[in-house]
């Protein structure tokens, strides 16, 4: 039987890049049987759910999921079951799609892109593993109301022990095969979640004396990231604190254009989508970097298909067109000349 793909390309930029990273998974793999969804703010348009039962029965049939992005500024305000978002949120949730990867890569000759000086950032390579189906996200009570008559909120964080087991099991397998370091980042100082998260890794970290282990609070890591941020191989953090220290390893690299994510669980079943999001701005005009969406395409075929060879394939072929200067609008000075989402899509096509 041929391998199914769940193509969901959502809102803004996502159906543009998703359509260019089709094009290359689809050169290297023409074997494959990709099928388009609809999901997110394009599907409430259609009177449907962010996430409707059509479109999960097509995942569960598929052995991955391609994503683009999910999120338009007309749902702003309204309440999570009814914005865009909640398609990724429902996606995770029901697939347990505990562990997040996200590799942050620069790009040699992208250095001066960075808001860091060159120097900081070349050879950038490191892996922020989020954990993605805990904690604040997902605890209950999560709900609005009023108490004593006055306006309130609440979120809860909780993290069960084997919640963190696992994905700390993730985060040592991979640094124990990379440059055997690994960064876990807490709160523990002042959060009991953090606390019951520390001591988990430390427990498991025995298992692994061949990665060197250390821990940082947030607040440092966030600072330390800007500051060293060649000193870091793999950084494993809980749902939150991953959301954001992975946007900012993101922008290190100039462009979060260019950074593919892969959120898996244990049996290889995954969902793979730009870390970038929709970027409404930008959307429809044909200049969105599809870098991170042909990487989240090599990232698809290694980790849910098992196919090393095509996913280096394009991974070099993504190298060899920066490496010949194909650069999409964010990356070049301003007024300088650029390529087009289609033209830069053409460039890693040839270079296959
Ligand atoms: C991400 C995004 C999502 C998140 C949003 C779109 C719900 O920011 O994947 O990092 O917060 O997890
Ligand atoms: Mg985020």
């Amino acid at each position: 039987m041929s391998q199914r793909v769940a193509v969901l390309p959502g809102d803004g930029i996502g159906p543009e890049v998703t359509h260019a990273a089709l094009r290359v998974l689809q050169t290297v793999r023409p074997d494959l049987v990709c099928e388009v969804g609809t999901v997110g703010g394009a599907a409430l348009a259609r009177g449907e759910s962010a996430l409707p039962d059509h479109v999960r029965t097509l995942c569960d049939a598929s052995a991955a999921i391609l994503f683009g992005a999910v999120g338009l500024p007309e749902y702003d305000g309204k309440p999570l079951a009814e914005r865009p978002e909640y398609a990724l949120f429902l996606l995770r949730r029901d697939y347990e799609l505990f562990a997040n990867i996200r590799p942050v890569r620069v790009f040699s000759g992208l250095e001066d892109a960075s808001s860091l000086k060159a120097e900081l950032v070349r050879g950038l390579d490191l892996v922020v593993v989020r954990e993605l189906t805990g904690g604040i996200y997902f605890g209950q009570p999560k709900e609005q109301r009023i108490i004593d008559g006055v306006e309130a909120a609440v979120d809860t964080m909780i993290y069960h022990a084997p919640e963190v087991e696992r994905i700390a099991r993730v985060a040592f397998d991979l640094a124990r095969a990379r440059r055997k370091r690994l960064t876990s980042v807490d709160k523990q100082n002042i959060l009991e979640t953090s606390r019951l998260w520390r001591r988990v890794v430390d427990r498991i970290a025995p298992e692994y004396p061949d990665v060197q282990l250390d821990h940082l609070l947030v607040d440092n890591a966030a600072m330390q990231l800007v500051r060293r941020p060649g000193d870091f191989d793999v950084i494993v953090t809980e749902n939150m604190f991953g959301d954001i220290l992975s946007d900012e390893a993101a922008i290190l690299t100039g462009s979060v254009g260019t950074l593919p994510s892969a959120s898996i669980r244990a049996d290889g079943f995954g969902l793979y989508e730009p870390v970038s999001g929709s970027a409404p701005d930008i959307a429809g005009k044909g200049i969105a970097n599809p870098t991170a969406a042909i990487l989240s395409a090599a990232m698809l075929l290694r980790m849910s298909l098992h196919d090393d060879e095509h996913a280096a394939q394009i991974e070099r072929a993504v190298d060899a067109a920066y490496a010949h200067g194909a650069r999409t609008s964010e990356l070049v000075h301003p007024g300088m000349p650029s390529l087009s989402t289609q033209a830069f899509t053409e460039a890693v096509l040839a270079a296959l």
